[in-house]
């Protein structure tokens, strides 16, 4: 692959520093703000740092997309979907709810559960295949019609769990299959605090 094309391909991240989070806030602001007028408070709701891990699609650099999951006892709540207008063939949004099943799967989840846009209901049961919970009420607000579906997932053989090995847990989230900076931490002797390792760089 050239590097003009992997400078345009998609990639999807868990968002673990202000940067990333920096990043899906400007899409959220361009599209929730920007587009469909929603107020402040309403958009960044007091969920964004309790239980939550952003997802960022982005091109390079540049943010394309960005998705909120939140993580209850027996489900995962998918929220905030959107990509920029500019960015909208699918493909993002795709990627997008793609890592998010992962994710969750990965974690043990079973079930996802999300309020959709009313106007979109066809659009998600076409893309991902969801299912409208019928027996619950469609809720309304900021200004747009809100219809509850959900998607059923499987967790994966090798799903975290309270028996998954500590250093596996111990990596960054998602990120379960690398080893992860304790890994290496782990190697290391023990250390007597005189040895601190950034004192002999
Ligand atoms: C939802 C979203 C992420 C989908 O992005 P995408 O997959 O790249 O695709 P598009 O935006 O081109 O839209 C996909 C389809 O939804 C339709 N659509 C998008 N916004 C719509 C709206 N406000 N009203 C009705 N239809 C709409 C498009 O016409 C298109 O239909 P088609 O597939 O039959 O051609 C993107 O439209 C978006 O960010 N929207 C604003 C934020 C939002 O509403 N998020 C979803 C909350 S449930």
């Amino acid at each position: 692959m050239s590097a003009q094309a992997d400078e345009h391909a998609i990639e999807v991240d868990v968002v673990r520093d202000v940067n990333g989070f920096l990043r899906a806030l400007a899409v959220r602001a361009l599209v929730y703000m920007g587009e469909q007028n929603c107020p402040f408070e309403e958009e960044f709701d007091g969920n964004d740092f309790c239980g939550a891990t952003h997802l960022i699609a982005r091109a390079g650099a540049e943010p394309l997309g960005t998705l909120r999951l939140r993580w209850f006892a027996n489900f995962a709540k998918i929220e905030r979907v959107a990509v920029v207008a500019n960015a909208r063939d699918g493909e993002a949004a795709r990627a997008l709810v793609t890592k998010a099943v992962t994710l969750a799967a990965r974690k043990g989840y079973r079930r996802l559960i999300g309020y959709v846009d009313a106007t979109l209901v066809t659009y998600w049961k076409r893309t991902q295949r969801v299912t409208v919970r019928e027996q619950r009420p469609r809720l309304q607000f900021s200004g747009r019609d809100y219809v509850e579906v959900e998607l059923a997932i499987a967790p994966p053989a090798d799903a975290i769990s309270a028996d998954t090995p500590g250093l596996i847990m111990l990596r960054p989230e998602g990120a379960w299959d690398e080893p992860g900076v304790l890994d290496r931490s782990a190697e290391r002797a023990t250390l007597a605090t005189a040895e601190a390792p950034w004192r002999s760089r």
